[in-house]
């Protein structure tokens, strides 16, 4: 997730670029960007980091010019550097981006192939060569994007400048924002990825729908389909305050990022399903010959540590393959037993947690190979890996809140699309069966979306419980460390105790906690285990307790022993756990919000521990 901003008018863009970039500063920095036209020509200034790097490049070598666009890097296809740093320029065209362009191998192979010389590692560079191309052979600057634009496939927010146009700004939308905003007091527009990065200077935009393109000047915006239709632009006002603005209009950084999860777990899909051979490319993984790899180890912590307890029911079941799970503030002092036939696997959302980074060390000590899930590019645990067994990155874009959700969904489909690929690997997982996976996996963000427009509902049943004093979660199968992750959503950022506990476990001792004054959230979604856990439940319904279930679309039965029940769709059990979190989440979330904690930071906690 990247932010872009673009000018074009009469007063000096560079104050008004970086200045918007600042605002779109919860979007995360690896590094940041900006180009400007003069004179026909372009000039560009970037720097690793965070913005005050750029700050300090542009003090030291300056910028003018009434023309120019930037970007802050959220990486994710090359590592944090200068090179990868937008704007890429090739030619006179100059690119930034936001996105992931999924036909990026294949498209660079043919440039090439070309004698196209490449200066970074990113897929965005691509698109400055192929705008280039088709300049080059006469195109005019937006029949020349338009032309680049039938060669990608992806998601991409693109912002493009032309040396031989520099009249003009294009911009171009497909999954990835765009916002347009209108010059109010002189003849200038601009361009972002989202609203604060404009909000001092309109009020007034056009949102870009998927398959629509723009070319702004000073004096108008036209807004086009990718193939030159016209379109009749909407014009909204927006009266968002700055910080709300940064939250896109929602209340806390949480409910933003539960609600970017069908587009995070899209974006952690793109660019690694080959369908045809029902094949998963994990770019990043090294991992070699996978067929001397006699088990796995998991280890993470919080709430990756759930997502290892979920990847373990994945992994065994689709690949055959021995996993074990580890917390990994305890797995480096129980003097493991493990070697080069074990791979150990560490899950971590920031990359930077002590303990878990201190496992991978312990298990490379031991001659294991060691990889890992993570959604920070060149983090310490991914880099610790690199040239071990590699990193797969999760594609969910910066977690602001320390509540962990986009991260943990995206970590179960990684977790899903790895199980896969060893199941393929291992000649385990039949053509067939894998492309039904991957078609199931692929329904995902659809399904999310129809839940997350049910969230009144849990608002209503958070009304309820706000007040609980404990709260037991219970879940079986790959629902099980489902509970656990309900049951941590709700005790970090509410500060109510709750605990997860298997369904099974009930009738050895947390049966005797059941009461009125105890609710209990149970998923019980179709599956094997749907019988057993219905009749868990009726032993808590028998003893006066609250029960709240997540069920199955079209279970008519549970509604019976139910005081709430929450829908999720029907999915395969080993994709189920990606669509039950959510509720959970939501449930957390409205119940913290109507106690008024704070909700993106909690007490005592931090987003991420690099302490042991
Ligand atoms: C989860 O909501 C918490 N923020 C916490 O448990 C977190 O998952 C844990 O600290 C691990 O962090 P990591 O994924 O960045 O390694």
């Amino acid at each position: 997730m990247c932010g872009i901003v673009g000018y074009i008018g009469e007063q000096d863009a560079t104050d008004i670029i970086v200045e918007g970039l600042r605002k779109l500063e919860y979007r995360g920095y690896d590094s940041a960007g900006v180009a400007v036209l003069k004179d026909g020509r372009t000039e560009i200034r970037r720097a690793v980091g965070k913005l005050r790097n750029l700050d300090k490049a542009l003090v030291e070598r300056p910028l003018t010019g009434s023309v120019g666009i930037g970007h802050t890097r959220w990486a994710t296809h090359g590592r944090p550097a200068e090179q990868n740093a937008h704007p890429h320029a090739v030619d006179g065209i100059t690119v930034v981006h936001n996105g992931i362009i999924e036909n990026y191998l294949e498209l660079r192979h043919r440039l090439v192939q070309r004698d196209r010389r490449f200066s970074s590692e990113t897929d965005t560079e691509i698109m400055a060569h192929l705008v280039a191309e088709h300049a080059a052979r006469g195109l005019g600057f937006v029949d020349a994007v338009r032309a680049a634009l039938t060669e990608v496939r992806g998601a991409y927010a693109f912002v493009i400048l032309s040396e031989r146009e520099p009249d003009k700004i294009i911009t171009a939308k497909n999954a990835s924002p765009i916002v347009i905003g209108y010059g109010e007091n002189a003849e200038e527009n601009y361009v972002a990825s989202d609203i604060p990065a404009l909000l001092a200077h309109t009020r007034t935009f056009t949102f870009l729908n998927d398959g629509e393109m723009a070319v702004l000047s000073k004096s108008g915006v036209v807004v086009t389909t990718l193939d030159g239709q016209p379109i009749e632009a909407k014009v909204k006002r927006v009266d968002w305050s700055p910080v709300m603005a940064e939250k896109g209009g929602h209340k806390h950084f949480m409910h933003k990022e539960i609600f970017e999860q069908p587009t995070a777990i899209a974006d952690t899909i793109r660019g690694r399903v080959i369908m045809e051979e029902a094949r998963v490319h994990l770019e990043g993984m090294e991992l070699g010959d996978v067929n001397r790899l006699q088990r796995l180890v998991i280890t993470a912590c919080g709430t990756s540590y759930h997502a290892g307890l979920v990847g373990k029911f994945m992994i065994e079941q689709i690949a055959r393959l021995p996993v074990e799970v580890d917390l990994a503030s305890e797995f480096r002092y129980r003097q493991p037993v493990i070697d080069e036939t074990t791979g150990l696997l560490a899950i971590s959302q920031s990359g930077e947690t002590a303990d878990t980074l201190a496992a991978i060390k312990e298990g490379k000590r031991h001659g294991a190979p060691v990889f890992a899930v993570c959604n920070v590019i060149e983090s310490s645990i991914a880099r610790e890996c690199t040239g071990s067994g590699g990193v797969m990155y999760t594609h969910a874009g910066p977690e602001i809140g320390v509540a962990s959700t986009k991260a943990f969904t995206t970590q179960l489909v990684a977790l899903h699309l790895l199980a896969i690929h060893l199941g393929r690997e291992r000649g385990i997982l039949d053509r067939a069966t894998a492309q039904e996976m991957l078609t199931n996996l692929r329904e995902v963000p659809k399904q999310i979306e129809t839940m997350l427009n049910r969230e009144a509902s849990l608002v209503a049943v958070a009304r309820r419980y706000a007040k609980s004093k404990d709260v037991l979660y219970l879940g079986r199968g790959p629902n099980y460390p489902i509970a656990l992750e309900g049951a941590l959503k709700l005790k970090e950022i509410s500060y109510i105790h709750a605990e997860g506990y298997a369904a099974g476990e009930m009738k050895h001792g947390p049966i005797a906690l059941i009461d009125e004054n105890l609710p209990t959230v149970a998923i019980a979604t179709q599956g094997d285990a749907y019988e057993k856990t219905v009749s868990n439940l009726e032993e808590v319904r028998a003893r006066d307790g609250k029960l709240i279930i997540i069920a199955s679309e079209g279970d008519s039965k549970i509604a019976a022993i139910a005081d709430d029940v929450f829908i999720v769709p029907r999915n395969q059990p080993l994709i189920d756990p990606i669509l039950t979190v959510v509720p959970l989440q939501l449930l957390a979330y409205h119940i913290a919000d109507i106690n008024g904690t704070d909700v993106d930071q909690p007490r005592n906690l931090a987003k991420s521990v690099t302490v042991e």
